[in-house]
């Protein structure tokens, strides 16, 4: 089992639930992690050494999706052959840290503050800076109903769902890690203009500070009066194509596949019945509250798991690690009964399109406005696109894409697409007719893309750029490979060329 994925470059966490509307957010970590992977180019700290045979630790790994931030990583954002310049970056992240968005009943709340301050571990040196900063959103324009969101994580007891202290330093993070990369690329002049920062949100507070917090990182003390916050009601992105039969069908079967799959493992059913047990409640509303989401939190902040005393209608004591673990070891097998079912890959090629197809277009759009002799559009292009999502989001989104084996989303989880420009080839070197106009004028340049996750280059285990040879002539995977794929080739896993004949046609 653990072979099987030892090949890949990254590690892998599993979808052990999905939601049933595009809108429900999955409430619980989903993950167990594969076997570890060969990095390229330098060695990183997340591709440990282990042996094949050796079963993962899922508390090591657990720590993984937490992303504490308190370590640096290797971010391979910005890289390029010399020359090449960077036409656009779009991100998709998820939210930072949060508060469970169930309790376990009958057990008291982690003790959490979701209040901001300087003086409280873990935090970052923008942190009074952006707090301040944040005060000032009333100049932005937010797109409705995200003007009556909170702009900053607020109360002393975080709510359920809340983002933390944590899932702020996580975002300052990533924006600093970005600006970084690109602040040598000129991607955005000082003087950015509205059209070129493309700001996107779910409506809950999560996200949107999430969102801000990157964007602060990225852009310190950005001008507010140029920032439109832009609101997407469902967590696939979908805007105003979200209608897809086809597409609730595969996630109906996906969602029995993952019911049949559990209800036959036996020992699941024996941890769930014995901390049910533990805790004096029928095992059903024990699964139902979806401890692991909850076990999660207490762990990522170093709260001992919840114990209740004797004598409360339980036989009383803790919840444990081994039982944790149980719960983990189900889901790292229903992750690659997940793949070789391959029902969530359908499901996530028609939930993506949408979002795919907005990303490319902005790329093909981008492009054509830098072709030489082109007149620069007013206000720029839209060179800098946030979407500030979830698991629900970003899960699919690599599936989709053909980063199966891809490790589930972490905390504050990034996903960059950048689109790059080749140097222009000189006339001389040119079959073009040569321009009257300015006899030295270069043409040409071939655009390319990469795609990122956290940081690491996965580009060509991408399904568009996997077949690319890359040792025959061009570094990086040619910009059509993905514009083919996204119009026509990834419905080929649904048996269609198109998403409207994919979502609507009647399965035989
Ligand atoms: C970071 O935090 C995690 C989780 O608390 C811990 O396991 C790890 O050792 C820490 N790393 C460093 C470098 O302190
Ligand atoms: C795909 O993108 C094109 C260009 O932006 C747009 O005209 C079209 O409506 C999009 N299709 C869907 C189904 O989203
Ligand atoms: C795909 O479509 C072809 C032609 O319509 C059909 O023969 C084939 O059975 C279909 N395959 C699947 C898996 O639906």
């Amino acid at each position: 089992m653990v072979s099987t994925v030892t090949a890949h470059l990254f590690f892998f966490i599993t979808v052990n639930l999905i939601p049933t509307t595009p809108i429900a957010e999955v409430p619980v970590f989903q993950g167990v992690v594969g076997g570890p992977g060969v990095p390229q180019g330098k060695s990183r700290k997340r591709v440990l050494p282990a042996p094949h045979s050796q079963k993962p630790d899922p508390l090591s790994e657990a720590f993984g999706y937490c992303n504490t931030p308190n370590r640096t990583e290797q971010a391979w954002e910005g890289h390029s052959p010399v020359d090449y310049k960077l036409l656009s970056v779009q991100v998709m992240i998820r939210h930072g840290d949060r508060y469970p968005l169930y309790s376990i009943p009958k057990t008291k709340r982690p003790a959490i503050d979701c209040t901001l301050s300087s003086k409280r571990n873990p935090s970052h040196p923008l942190m009074n800076a952006f707090i301040s900063h944040m005060g000032q959103g009333g100049r932005g324009h937010w797109e409705s109903p995200l003007g009556s969101v909170a702009r900053l994580p607020n109360h002393g007891a975080c709510e359920m769902g809340e983002l933390t202290q944590t899932g702020i330093v996580q975002h300052l993070l990533n924006g600093q890690v970005l600006h970084q990369a690109y602040k040598h690329h000129n991607l955005l002049p000082s003087a950015w203009s509205p059209r070129q920062v493309w700001v996107e949100t779910t409506g809950k507070s999560r996200t949107l500070q999430s969102g801000l917090a990157l964007l602060y990182g990225f852009l310190p003390d950005f001008d507010w009066t140029k920032l439109t916050v832009r609101h997407q009601w469902s967590t696939l992105f979908c805007g105003s194509t979200c209608d897809c039969p086809a597409r609730n069908k595969y996630l109906e079967e996906e969602q029995r596949r993952q019911y049949r799959l559990r209800v036959a493992d036996t020992e699941l059913e024996r941890t769930y019945a014995d901390m049910a047990r533990t805790l004096g409640l029928p095992t059903r509303q024990l699964r139902a509250a979806n401890p692991i989401d909850s076990l999660l939190c207490h762990l990522c902040h170093g709260l001992a798991f919840p114990c209740i005393p004797t004598g409360e209608g339980g036989v009383g004591g803790c919840l444990t690690t081994a039982q944790f673990s149980v719960i983990r070891r189900q889901q790292l097998g229903d992750e690659v009964d997940r793949r070789r079912a391959g029902l969530y890959h359908k499901y996530a090629i028609l939930a993506m399109y949408p979002y795919l197809n907005r990303t490319a277009s902005k790329m093909e759009r981008v492009g054509k406005g830098s072709e030489a002799g082109k007149r620069p559009r007013s206000g720029g292009e839209e060179v800098f696109t946030l979407s500030s999502a979830h698991d629900v989001t970003m899960a699919p989104l690599l599936s989709a894409l053909g980063l199966e084996e891809a490790r589930f989303p972490r905390f504050a989880a990034r996903v960059v697409f950048e689109l790059w420009k080749s140097p222009p080839v000189t006339q001389g070197q040119s079959k073009k007719k040569p321009d009257k106009g300015d006899k030295s004028k270069a043409v040409g340049g071939e655009l390319f893309i990469r795609v990122l996750y956290n940081g690491e280059d996965v580009t060509f285990h991408t399904t568009f750029c996997r077949p690319h040879d890359r040792h025959t002539g061009q570094p990086l995977c040619p910009l059509k490979n993905f514009l083919s794929f996204v119009k026509r080739d990834m419905f080929s896993v649904v048996n269609a060329t198109s998403y409207q004949e994919a979502c609507y046609k009647h399965p035989g």
